[in-house]
């Protein structure tokens, strides 16, 4: 008996061998799934011997059963092994076969289709401009106090400026008070101010509402403020400012600028900015961009800066306008049509850069 055990012992060292160079020889993973079936599937060979321990006498069974296990486990372990080999070898010689041509043209897609609003063009290209002299962007709500919007600002309740202003007013409420849709974003201003001491660097751009539409008003327009206080900051910092903002937004080497003498109450001296036409291929005009101004006193106190000791200016441009002059777009009331074929001709793409 124990010469069989033997010879049994011989055989399935020599099975163990066959099998693990069969894993070992596997060059692919379905060649190892081949080699695993003629181990461990059902018709294979492991099982095959599990059959014989029926017939077995019992204390055979045992001693053979544990060897055929020692025989099965060091195969799985190799079966195992060779796998992660093998899976890693996949990836790469994947990783190596696949080639993403991008000088391909990109397909028309979602992202060639859509187009973005001139006016989030607009909005993107002057905010880039004034970053990069240092500005940052404040905010405001559309929907303000009068406070801010007006008596802060030096317009105190039946001040004729009040009259221009076109304003939609909320529902009063119990305290007397009424709220409103902004007019302007000269409030943004305000609430800088109150929030942030000098020295103080922004812009804001954003909606305003008027009750006014023809065909070179909508009730509902965009502004871009900008706000400059600090202990000499002077009216040439204030040109000298809307310069570099035009020269840089309409791509000209050289832009001429005109301040007319106007009148704003948040402001002393005020003035209207023009800008010669020739930035935009039309020589001999002046186009009107906007109101100007050194920051009125009053505004300064009114929002706890010492008049003293600081001043600064103040711009509001009006940010369709200048999408229109930049942009050759004739028709304001076509921003906010919602018409595609007006976007898909006026709009950009998103890669355009
Ligand atoms: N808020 C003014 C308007 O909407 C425009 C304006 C004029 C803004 C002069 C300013 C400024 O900051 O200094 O009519």
């Amino acid at each position: 008996m124990d010469t069989r055990m033997d010879a049994a012992a011989t055989d399935l060292k020599d099975l163990q061998a066959a099998l693990m160079a069969a894993v070992e020889r596997a060059a692919n993973l379905s060649e190892l799934e081949e080699a695993r079936l003629a181990a461990l599937g059902k018709k294979g060979r492991i099982p095959e011997l599990m059959q014989r321990l029926g017939s077995m006498k019992p204390e055979e069974r045992r001693s053979f059963g544990q060897a055929v296990n020692t025989v099965k486990e060091a195969v799985s372990a190799a079966l195992e092994a060779r796998k992660q080999v093998l899976q890693q070898l996949a990836v790469a010689e994947k990783i190596a076969a696949e080639r993403a041509d991008i000088t391909l043209p990109v397909r028309e897609g979602a992202d060639q289709l859509g187009r973005l609003h001139p006016l989030t063009r607009v909005f993107e290209e002057i905010t880039a401009i004034f970053e990069a002299m240092g500005f940052t962007v404040a905010e405001g709500p559309d929907i303000e106090t009068d406070d801010n919007n007006f008596n802060k600002l030096n317009i105190p309740a039946e001040h004729p400026a009040r009259q221009s202003h076109d304003t939609f007013y909320f529902n009063e409420k119990p305290d007397g008070t009424r709220l409103l849709l902004r007019t302007h974003t000269s409030p943004v201003q305000v609430r800088t101010m109150l929030r942030q001491a000098p020295p103080i660097r922004i812009i804001a751009p954003g909606r305003v509402y008027r009750c006014d539409s023809d065909q070179t008003h909508t009730p509902m327009f965009h502004q871009i403020e900008a706000l400059v206080i600090d202990e000499n900051t002077h009216m040439g910092h204030l040109k000298w400012t809307i310069e570099q903002m035009c020269k840089a937004y309409f791509e000209v080497e050289d832009v001429r600028i005109r301040l007319r003498a106007s009148h704003f109450p948040f402001t002393e001296p005020s003035m209207e900015v023009d800008i010669g036409a020739e930035a935009i291929g039309k020589p001999g005009k002046w186009l009107e961009i906007g109101g100007a101004g050194m920051v009125h006193p009053n505004v300064l106190a009114n929002c706890g800066i010492d008049p003293e000791r600081y001043q600064g200016f103040a711009f509001g441009f009006g940010l369709d306008r200048m999408a229109m002059l930049k942009y050759a777009i004739p028709d304001l009331r076509a921003f906010f049509g919602g018409d595609m074929r007006w976007l898909r001709h006026y709009g950009f793409s998103v890669l355009q850069v």
